[in-house]
């Protein structure tokens, strides 16, 4: 899959839903799933996970970069979130971070940006000697 192809957007947005069907929220109440294409065609996915110690709680996006290293690596070219009503999600700051480090700059996020849209001028792997 290179980034020249064209992504299969319908598939991402259904695969993030389907996994915010798997999420455990039960203090926030918000499921999020997480669905990114890899730069050798393989969708993998994510669901946030919370716990008692609110500020341990795992984003979706953490879950789908675990997913990617599990299932062979590679570069993430395109990411979709979606709340449990398939309703397209932001991500957050942290989990900025995380697709920058797994996607780079160019990375698409929900069709309209890129990862080097939400988070300009990022430290990243380059900046470490
Ligand atoms: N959440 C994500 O899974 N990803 C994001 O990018 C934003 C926030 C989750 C974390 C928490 O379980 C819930 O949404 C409310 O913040």
């Amino acid at each position: 899959m290179s980034t020249e192809q064209a992504i299969p957007w319908s598939e991402l947005w259904a695969a993030a839903h389907r996994a915010s069907a798997s999420a455990y929220a039960p203090y926030s109440k918000l499921s999020v799933g997480a669905a990114g294409l890899t730069d050798d065609g393989r969708v993998v996915t994510g669901c946030n996970v919370e716990n008692a110690s609110f500020g341990l709680t795992l984003c979706a996006e953490c879950g789908l970069v675990g997913d990617l290293h599990r299932t062979g690596g590679g570069r993430l070219v395109a990411v979709a979130v979606t709340d449990g009503d398939g309703n397209p999600l932001t991500p957050c700051g942290r989990c900025r971070q995380l697709l920058y480090e797994a996607g780079g700059a160019s990375c698409q996020v929900n069709e309209t940006l890129t990862v080097g849209d939400l988070l300009p001028g990022a430290f990243g792997p380059e900046d470490l000697p």
